[in-house]
């Protein structure tokens, strides 16, 4: 027994030391930390320089001598970006990289469902994953200040904490898939006018208390394993070499342990960059999409430009190796993790995530005389009118643009979903944007139409008197100056004369639906003359079958404004307190050629008053308030109450009421809790959104909602000691279905 034993024993060992020991950072088992140290103790000077700067459009080196993989970037957050050429932004040409394309960010936020959050990150993490790419260049997460800003249909709104509660669990779901997502795009690029150049001038309050806390969320909470610093400047320095941003508050304040991506040409200098600037270069030798030198990326300002000075001994090297740490622990929990799923593309899951999504984010607006939902029964004729209705949405907008594997037509699926049980007609109403291609994805499309403006709408008004309903499906279109990176849009109105139109068309039909498709507010002058009105974004390969589902009431409608509707631009803060699109006197100075590149300020004077914050402030009505949206079916809050009369300073205080659904259909309603501070020392909005949750009822059925409240929901930042302050006083906690939709009030005290 015991010969048999030893010799078993040294067998296991000979095995052991046969099968050589994997170095630690080979070795899957071992810890990131040790794998990331053991890795940089092997690498070269030269080879740690290759790995924090592009190699190509969307790539980094890895280390080839160490088997260290190079890391893979894509766009955007909607979908999984076509592959380009090696270093252009052009197609690459290849045919197996179609796409799910998900609703467009605007959307998720307008489910107020943080699970929709869940389930679109860990949908298009899935798909990231399968086209073995390692960061996703999403989600963005900007505010929104001005509804002209042209990549507003990218992020999540105007409220900071219902942007924050969204963009934590769809990082969370992308990372789970082995990909990190990379949060963008920090901070403050509230607008694409001017973006390279223009120096974003605010106070701490609106900084901490508006522009950060999603960025501080997505890291903190979700836990982001990449941040992209965006375009512009803040104190006069580049986002992505900005001490204040990059050094004290993301790694000092929110120790972040991720990687630092610069958005593609915003990195300007060297020696910033090394002390105060990104992990990974991108894009530097590119405007975005004409200048460019092939294979520029030695010439990268962290490549041979950061190398020489090492050499020369101005730097040491412990700025890079904290570089070269953070990128080699984005490897290890990405390409290098080998416990990472293996993800799946164009699957039926994701067609039924896209189309959950979109149908949790479409908002009913308006629907007078219920003219909404269609009534299938009646087998009713329906003429669906505008270019909106036929024009692919996924093609254009900037890097957000997709090539989708298909995409449904607010026609098509009105069609498909009437089928036999009814007529729909169809005609142009109008010509907007007929191209539809970018960067070579052609959307195959021929809008082209040379009819005239009035030759369109006469024939739309004298089929509109002759049906049952008229779906009139408009808005923008991600062309330029229309919800697109890169271009503002230069008015709150409709383009293309459509305000004339839809005018013209409730005169000829009284059943008139109004489909507004758009990533933005828009001015709406005929509002008081449609019945029914709904705000469809950016929606998506689903979007013709949730459009039509909601407008035929398959599916009871539930999203809500995660942005306010402004009636005029002069009633958003931004406008009548702010500078926008920036310092008058120095936009007046730049028409000079040699003062074109000159940097300047936009001076966010309207502060914390944001959205709802400045229309409460002002007392201005909303055309539609952040948070508003109808049902198919209605709802009654009980009166609320607390638990406690008195909050103690580090205690919580529970609100409670219950929602019953009054009307005829199952439905979703949205309960919003918002805190009003009474007295406070220092200017405050009247009200603050700081919990929501979206409830089912059935009809006839009543749930009880609770909120728990603590210090953190009462603080404001007291930027004169850098510091969050909840002051001892009386508080109120406002109920509301919207930002001005108050269902009840109930005091208390924080002693
Ligand atoms: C673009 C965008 C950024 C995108 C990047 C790569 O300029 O600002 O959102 O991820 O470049 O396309």
């Amino acid at each position: 027994m015991k010969r048999t034993f030893l010799l078993s024993l040294c067998t296991v060992s000979l095995l052991t030391a046969g099968a050589q020991q994997l170095p630690i950072y080979q070795d899957p088992v071992q810890p990131i930390e040790a794998r990331v140290e053991d890795a940089l103790s092997r690498m070269t000077t030269a080879e740690k320089i290759a790995v924090i700067h592009a190699q190509s459009k969307f790539s980094s080196a890895g280390v080839q001598r160490l088997g260290i993989p190079e890391l893979w970037m894509t766009d955007g957050p909607h979908g999984i970006r076509p592959e380009v050429l090696w270093d252009e932004w052009d197609q690459a040409g290849w045919s197996n990289d179609s796409c799910t394309a998900f609703p467009a960010l605007t959307c998720l936020a307008a489910t107020w469902n943080p699970d929709m959050a869940m389930l679109y990150g860990k949908s298009i993490g899935e798909e990231a994953r399968y086209r073995k790419k390692d960061v996703l260049l999403g989600p963005g997460v900007n505010i929104y200040r001005t509804p002209l800003n042209g990549r507003n249909f990218e992020y999540m709104g105007e409220d900071p904490y219902l942007a924050s509660r969204m963009v934590v669990p769809y990082i969370k779901g992308v990372q789970q898939n082995g990909v990190a997502a990379c949060v963008k795009h920090y901070a403050l690029n509230n607008q694409e006018y001017l973006r390279h150049q223009y120096n974003a001038v605010l106070d701490d309050r609106a900084l901490y208390e508006i522009y950060l806390p999603a960025f501080r969320a997505a890291v903190v909470e979700g836990g982001a394993w990449a941040i992209m610093p965006s375009y512009n400047l803040y104190r006069k320095e580049h986002a992505a070499q900005n001490r204040r941003l990059l050094n004290d508050i993301l790694r000092g304040e929110w120790k972040f342990d991720g990687v630092a991506i610069s958005d593609w040409g915003a990195v300007h200098d060297t020696r910033p960059s090394i002390t105060q600037g990104v992990d990974m270069e991108f894009g530097s030798w590119t405007n975005g999409l004409t200048e460019g030198f092939k294979n520029a990326y030695d010439s990268y300002y962290l490549a041979q430009p950061y190398l020489k000075l090492i050499e020369q001994g101005v730097y040491g090297t412990q700025e890079l190796d904290d570089k070269v740490r953070r990128v080699l622990r984005l490897a290890f929990r990405t390409a290098m993790n080998t416990r990472k799923p293996i993800g799946s593309m164009n699957s039926p899951a994701h067609s039924e995530a896209a189309r959950r999504i979109a149908d949790e984010g479409i908002v009913l607006l308006k629907n007078d005389r219920n003219v909404l939902p269609i009534d299938l029964a009646k087998r009713p004729t329906l003429l669906v009118v505008g270019e909106n209705a036929v024009k692919m949405m996924t093609v254009g907008g900037g890097s957000s643009s997709l090539k989708a594997r298909y995409e449904i037509s607010p026609l098509d699926g009105l069609r498909q979903r009437v089928g036999t049980q009814g007529t729909v007609k169809y005609v142009r109403g109008y010509v907007g944007d007929v191209g539809g291609s970018y960067n070579g994805v052609q959307s195959g499309q021929d809008l082209n139409d040379d009819r005239t403006p009035e030759q369109l709408e006469a024939e739309a008004v004298d089929a509109a008197r002759r049906v049952d309903y008229v779906v009139y499906i408009g808005g923008l279109n991600k062309s330029n100056h229309q919800d697109c990176e890169d271009s503002d849009r230069t008015g709150l109105e409709l383009p293309y004369g459509q305000d004339r139109l839809i005018s013209a068309l409730a005169k000829a039909n009284p059943n008139l639906i109004v489909v507004n498709i758009s990533g933005n507010a828009v001015a709406m002058p005929w509002v008081k003359e449609v019945p029914a009105i709904v705000q469809g974004w950016y929606l998506g390969s689903e979007t013709g079958h949730a459009l039509a589902g909601v407008l035929t009431g398959d599916v009871n409608p539930s999203g809500r404004l995660p942005f306010t509707f402004p009636v005029r631009l002069s009633d958003v803060g931004a406008h009548r307190l702010g500078e926008y699109p920036g310092n008058a006197a120095e936009l007046e100075l730049m028409k000079q050629p040699e003062h074109k590149n000159d940097t300047i300020d936009v001076t966010y004077r309207e502060g914390i008053f944001v959205g709802y914050r400045f229309a409460d402030k002002e007392r201005i009505a909303p055309l539609f308030a952040f948070g508003h949206g109808l049902s198919y079916t209605t709802f009654a809050y009980s009166k609320p109450t607390v638990d406690k009369k008195t909050l103690s300073a580090d205690g919580q205080l529970t609100v409670s009421l219950t929602v019953t659904n009054t009307g005829m259909r199952d439905g979703e309603e949205v309960v919003q809790l918002y805190i009003s501070d009474l007295k406070s020392s220092l200017p405050r909005p009247v009200k603050e959104l700081k919990a929501f949750r979206k409830v089912a009822l059935k009809v006839g059925e009543s749930k009880e909602v609770q909120f728990t409240v603590d210090r953190t929901a009462l603080s404001y930042f007291d930027d004169r000691i850098h510091r969050w302050v909840a002051e001892p006083g009386m508080f109120e906690a406002i109920v509301a279905a919207s930002a001005s939709d108050i269902r009840g009030k109930v005091k208390f005290a924080l002693e």
